[in-house]
């Protein structure tokens, strides 16, 4: 891999990875043809990252349809699909890994211990390997993005990271790998965390500002759904993912939801117009 990529680039040809751990759907592609839009060479790599899943989480059941994977991007018209395995990644001796404290213990850091340890470890080896001029992620996973912004920054990567938006289910469910795991009365129940962010748009369109007025709407929406159980339903600082108690600058609502076992994210970013103060544009 480093050699194709160094060939590449001593072509002159910009280079754009795209990092997964497959069982690839519409959120992926949106992101190789991100990559595809603005590199010459894509890169997609496939890598189940045992370092990022908790001794209780889903490692071992996490999909791989390697196969069907591999033709989704070749009919896309990605240059490169680099799948290692885990004993490349990680020798017996490894021992080495990249933390970013603070925003790493906050939201899916306070139940997933451990969690972004593993996927700055990941991200920093996959960044070397390739040394893309871009790398792709997506704003599904905010608080992955956020840390890996921060860093290619404190690292002085060279690479451009690049966030994507959230690409969802005609009913509003984001799309994610671990939607396969939902039972069917488990997957119409999975749109809660999506109706729970159009309440809380719903409240900011009619001018509530209060971040506890904001979360009484969101929590009253997901007690209603019967098949949920929130992990976390937080309104925070999108820069410190800190709370907040008033909608200013760039804020986040973020979520956490167990349907059934399967635990889902999601998010919708609140962003005050720095030209009309107290004017929001919403991003689902
Ligand atoms: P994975 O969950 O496979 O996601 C790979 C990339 O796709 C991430 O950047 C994620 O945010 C993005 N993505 C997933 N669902 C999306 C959606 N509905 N819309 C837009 N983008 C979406 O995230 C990981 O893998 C891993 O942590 C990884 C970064 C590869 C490190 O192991």
């Amino acid at each position: 891999m480093k050699q194709a990529a160094r060939a590449a680039r001593a072509e002159g040809r910009l280079i754009g990875l795209v990092p997964t751990m497959g069982a690839l759907h519409e959120g992926h592609l949106s992101l190789v043809r991100a990559a595809l839009a603005q590199c010459q060479t894509s890169v997609v790599s496939i890598f189940v990252n045992p370092a990022q899943f908790g001794p209780r989480e889903d490692f071992s059941r996490y999909p791989r349809p390697m196969e069907k994977d591999a033709a989704l991007l070749a009919k896309l018209g990605a240059h490169c699909l680099f799948a290692p395995q885990p004993a490349e990644i990680y020798p017996d001796d490894f021992c080495t890994y990249v933390g970013v404290e603070g925003l790493s213990e906050r939201l899916e850091g306070r139940s997933r211990p451990g969690h972004f340890r593993g996927v700055t470890t990941v991200v920093l080896k996959l960044l070397e390997i390739v040394q893309p001029h871009f790398a792709y992620f997506g704003r599904k996973d905010a608080q992955q993005a956020r840390i890996i912004r921060q860093m290619a920054a404190a690292l002085n990567l060279d690479a451009e990271i690049v966030v994507c938006p959230i690409v969802r289910e005609p009913d509003g469910l984001a799309m994610s790998s671990r939607n396969a795991y939902l039972k069917p009365e488990e997957r119409r129940a999975a749109t809660v965390l999506h109706r729970a962010l159009v309440a809380v748009r719903e409240k900011v369109e009619a001018g509530q500002r209060d971040v506890l007025s904001l979360q009484a709407a969101m929590r009253k929406v997901l007690d209603a759904e019967p098949l949920a159980s929130t992990d976390y339903s937080e309104i925070v600082n999108a820069d410190t993912l800190e709370p907040v108690m008033h909608l200013r600058g760039s804020c986040l609502v973020v979520l956490a939801v167990f349907i059934g076992s399967t635990r889902l994210i999601d998010n919708l970013l609140i962003e005050e117009d720095p030209r009309e103060p107290g004017q929001f544009r919403l991003s689902f």
